[in-house]
């Protein structure tokens, strides 16, 4: 796969304090596989022009969901208009998308409309649409190039970056996948605003994921100016938490491309909050509130172990309780002990937990026992 032309589009990274709808981009370092992830509000109505050094001509599929084109079917319109010979294939409006029997509906369908090993897929949509086809890019004749335009929040500072693409299988979610990375993310956060408050509030979780582990300036955000961004009206401050959060990801993926060592410290407050998203499961709970939920345990086990000052731990959890939250309900602890033993990313039973030596400063420990564990959930038990 080639990202030459991404890279002829490159803009060095702009000043630390961004206005909404100027266009920013953050260069994703990995040699030839580097790609830019660009910013602004809008982008969605001139997308065509984005990609234009994309288009050869070539066949292009636009792979999304029913829910998304009924708000933005003009983003496809538009792409044709520009030039752009695409297809359309929608897949299920849920997680049941993510499954090896839609994947091969998609392969079947780019047969039918033409599609080669030049083609391209546009994921438009969130992390279903945007694991599912980055998985069907990574293998419809052996890779094409993927574009992810993330339509959701936690896709765009999460899902959409790092190449990470998978299905479903009955034993456990992402089971099958592999990593492909993006020709190049496009994020407009003008189509947050048809999303529903829950879905935008909850997946902030993962901004201040990226404060407490890296970077205290989005921490201090969220303390300081907690209400304004909850209210997701400001754009240049919601579009500052998600350049700074694309920023984060971006460095830990070209330093750790294949999780060995500093990309696992994202997985911060997913360990207990991934149980309790499997124990309440996956729908009573939405992941950002899983981790959320999970960040508070993890924090409780940080102060715990001396690694987090009573100070730190006090302000950080005083962060996370202004989140609105749904009742998480009395969780047997040993539900949650197996559902934490069996998580796919434990190393020859080996549990590599991330624990916060400050904020902005996470760590991998293999130091948490159960009761450590079982002892967190007192902070979100009650
Ligand atoms: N979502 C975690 C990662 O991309 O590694």
């Amino acid at each position: 796969m080639s990202n030459r032309q991404s890279k002829g589009n490159r803009q060095s990274e702009g000043s630390p304090r961004p206005t909404g709808n100027r266009r920013q981009v953050i260069p994703l370092d990995l040699g030839p596989d580097s790609y830019d992830i660009t910013v602004s509000y809008g982008l969605r109505e001139r997308l065509g022009d984005e990609l234009s050094s994309w288009n050869n001509g070539q066949r292009w599929v636009v792979l999304s969901q029913p829910q998304i084109l009924q708000h933005y079917q003009g983003v496809v319109d538009g792409l044709q208009n520009s030039g752009i010979n695409l297809g359309v294939i929608e897949v299920p409006g849920d997680e049941s998308a993510k499954n090896i029997a839609v994947a091969e509906k998609v392969w079947s369908e780019m047969v039918e409309m033409g599609c080669d090993r030049s083609s391209i897929l546009l994921a438009l949509g969130g992390g279903v649409v945007g694991d599912l086809g980055g998985f069907v890019a990574a293998t419809y004749m052996r890779g094409i190039t993927i574009i992810q335009v993330p339509t959701t929040l936690l896709a765009m500072i999460d899902s959409a970056i790092g190449g990470k693409t998978a299905v479903n299988l009955a034993a456990g979610k992402n089971l099958v996948g592999a990593i492909h990375q993006p020709g190049a993310v496009i994020i407009d956060p003008g189509f947050l605003a048809t999303l529903p408050r829950r879905n935008v509030v909850s997946s902030l979780a993962e901004a201040v994921k990226y404060g407490f582990i890296r970077d205290r300036s989005i921490f201090d955000i969220f303390e300081s100016r907690f209400e304004q961004l909850l209210e997701l009206r400001d754009q240049a401050l919601l579009t500052e938490i998600i350049v700074k959060s694309c920023r984060i990801k971006s460095r830990i993926v070209a330093n750790d491309q294949f999780e060995n060592g500093e990309r696992r410290l994202l997985n911060y407050g997913h360990t207990i909050g991934h149980a309790f998203e499997t124990l309440r499961d996956y729908g009573g709970l939405y992941h950002g509130e899983a981790v959320l939920f999970g960040m508070k345990c993890a924090n409780y086990i940080s102060h715990k172990k001396g690694l987090l000052s009573s100070q730190q731990y006090l302000s950080a959890q005083a962060v996370l309780d202004r989140f609105p939250l749904p009742e998480l309900g009395q969780l047997s602890p040993q539900q949650v002990l197996d559902v934490v033993q069996h998580d796919k990313k434990n190393v020859n039973g080996k549990l590599n937990f991330i624990l916060l030596e400050g904020i902005g400063n996470a760590v991998v420990s293999t130091d948490v026992s159960s009761d450590d564990i079982v002892d967190s959930l007192s902070v979100v038990n009650r």
